[in-house]
């Protein structure tokens, strides 16, 4: 990609943190409900490091003949008129349990022979790829207020990579399983295992990406997914000592990649902008250990950061400076849309527009009328079974085998020095690796986003 595309691309993706708000709080409570178990409660949480499933007798790979044709989207109801081809269907990912991802596939809107494939991954746990990913953030279109028509987003990835969205792990989105214990025994081991077999069978049906240049993409909790679907496939192309997924490198952005600066760096963000008071913080530092071998909280450490949740409930906490939705309702006609400034109130329009039976049936999806609605982060997924403390190991992991790793990071102008978050998680990956890996801190901006006091950081890189 090149650095201009690629900077208007991540733009797209800060303005779409815009919207975030109405359904942040959804994703906020379910990485917030993940965090508090695993550091205040350790229900039972496994938080040891991450181990890729081996399939010893091979995955499940099924024949995919004439499935692709089937799975192409004639056009979605109210869309405009696009160039592109799009698929959407599922992928069997257990056979005996009846597990099936759904899968949302955009071609590139140019040269869709000779641009990588990215696999885009939104996180929570539980939260959509759909919901965030294709229809809010770097998908070709946005749903407009009136919950019925599309309109063309001018950021969308696809002008530089064929991007697949996929919702996992099973009970998020369409996705599902006949076996509905399956939704209480999600971890993230599951989730790369059943992503993997997903993308082995999904080469199957589409087999000219076989060989293509191969990027995994996501952000939030997808800073889990990504490096570890990778590991994945890295540890299987070492085991068949040939490359099964042409995997050439991934990229992660405002990721949950290690528990205890994630934390420590959140609570000093909330601080230093006033969001609690400094009493509050200073609680916090003084009595929550976030090590990774922390099993429990003292009291005050409890009442502290439970403090800290009542006093930022009500914010966006992804941006405290976007407006709010404050009234939910769809229109009879659409609003005015412009590609700089994103309605905080889209999640309901994706809601209603992703729940129309008419849209279902030209997505291919919820073909076995399953027995909930469409959810941006799922309600019926629980007992997140594993979730390592970090995996900066992984990431180490790759820069080693010569995968290209991009973290990013797109945040307001004035937070840029002030939060510590990605400052202590880039010391902890710094430590311990060979200069040579790695690119220093960059800053990137766009006069369009230095209007918006935005910039981008890029943070590592290795070519
Ligand atoms: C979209 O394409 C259809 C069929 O090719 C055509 O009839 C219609 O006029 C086009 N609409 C616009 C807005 O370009
Ligand atoms: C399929 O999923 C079930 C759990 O629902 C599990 O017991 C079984 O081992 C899985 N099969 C394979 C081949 O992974
Ligand atoms: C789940 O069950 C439905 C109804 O029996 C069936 O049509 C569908 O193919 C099953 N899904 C999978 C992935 O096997
Ligand atoms: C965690 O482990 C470190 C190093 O082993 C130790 O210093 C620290 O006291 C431990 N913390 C807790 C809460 O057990
Ligand atoms: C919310 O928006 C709808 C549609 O625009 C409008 O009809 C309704 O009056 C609004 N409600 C409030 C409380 O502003
Ligand atoms: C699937 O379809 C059924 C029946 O039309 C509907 O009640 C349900 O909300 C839908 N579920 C999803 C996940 O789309």
């Amino acid at each position: 990609m090149e650095m201009k595309a690629t900077l208007t691309l991540l733009l797209s993706l800060f303005l779409a943190s815009f919207t975030v708000q109405c359904h942040a709080n959804k994703q906020t409570e379910a990485l917030t409900r993940l965090h508090k178990t695993k550091l205040y409660k350790n229900w039972g949480i496994n938080t040891g490091h991450f181990e890729a499933t081996r399939h010893e007798n091979g995955p499940e790979v099924a024949s995919q003949e004439g499935m692709r044709e089937k799975d192409r989207i004639e056009g979605l109801p109210g869309q405009p008129n696009v160039s592109f081809t799009q698929y959407g269907g599922y992928v069997t990912v257990n056979e005996s349990a009846g597990r099936a991802f759904y899968y949302y596939f955009a071609e590139a809107q140019h040269s869709k022979q000779s641009l990588p494939l990215l696999l885009w991954l939104n996180g929570g746990p539980g939260c959509s790829s759909l919901a965030y990913g294709a229809m809010q953030e770097l998908g070709p279109f946005r749903v407009n207020s009136d919950g019925k028509t599309l309109y063309k987003n001018k950021f969308a990835w696809n002008h530089a990579a064929n991007v697949l969205f996929v919702e996992s792990p099973a009970g998020v989105g369409f996705s599902y399983s006949n076996t509905t214990s399956d939704y209480v025994h999600n971890g993230d081991k599951q989730t790369a295992a059943d992503n993997y077999v997903f993308l082995l069978n999904w080469f199957e049906r589409f087999p000219e990406y076989k060989s293509r240049e191969f990027y995994i993409s996501g952000e939030s909790y997808a800073g889990h997914y990504v490096p570890q679907l990778a590991h994945t496939i890295l540890s299987h192309n070492k085991d068949a000592d040939k490359s099964i997924i042409n995997l050439k490198g991934i990229i992660i952005g405002n990721a949950v990649i290690n528990d205890e600066t994630d934390e420590r760096g959140m609570y000093d963000y909330f601080g230093s902008h006033a969001l609690i008071s400094d009493e509050t913080l200073s609680q916090i530092q003084q009595h929550c250990d976030f090590s990774p071998n922390a099993t429990t909280q003292s009291d005050k450490c409890n009442q502290a950061s439970n403090k800290a949740y009542i006093d930022v409930s009500k914010l966006d906490i992804y941006n405290i400076y976007a407006p709010l939705c404050f009234n939910s309702s769809l229109t009879i006609k659409p609003k005015k849309v412009t590609s700089m400034l994103i309605d905080p109130c889209s999640d309901y329009y994706v809601y209603a527009y992703l729940n129309r039976p008419d849209v279902q049936m030209a997505l291919h999806a919820n073909v076995t009328k399953l027995d909930h609605d469409w959810e941006p982060c799922s309600d019926i997924i629980q007992n997140w079974q594993d979730s390592p403390s970090t995996v900066i190991p992984l990431l180490k992991e790759f820069m080693a085998n010569g995968l290209r790793v991009w973290i990013f990071r797109i945040e307001l102008w004035d937070w840029i020095i002030l939060v510590p978050t990605t400052i202590r998680n880039w010391l902890a990956l710094e430590h311990g690796l060979p200069k040579r890996l790695i690119a220093k801190l960059m800053v990137w901006t766009t006069s369009e986003a230095l209007h918006l006091n935005i910039l981008f950081q890029k943070q590592i890189v290795r070519y």
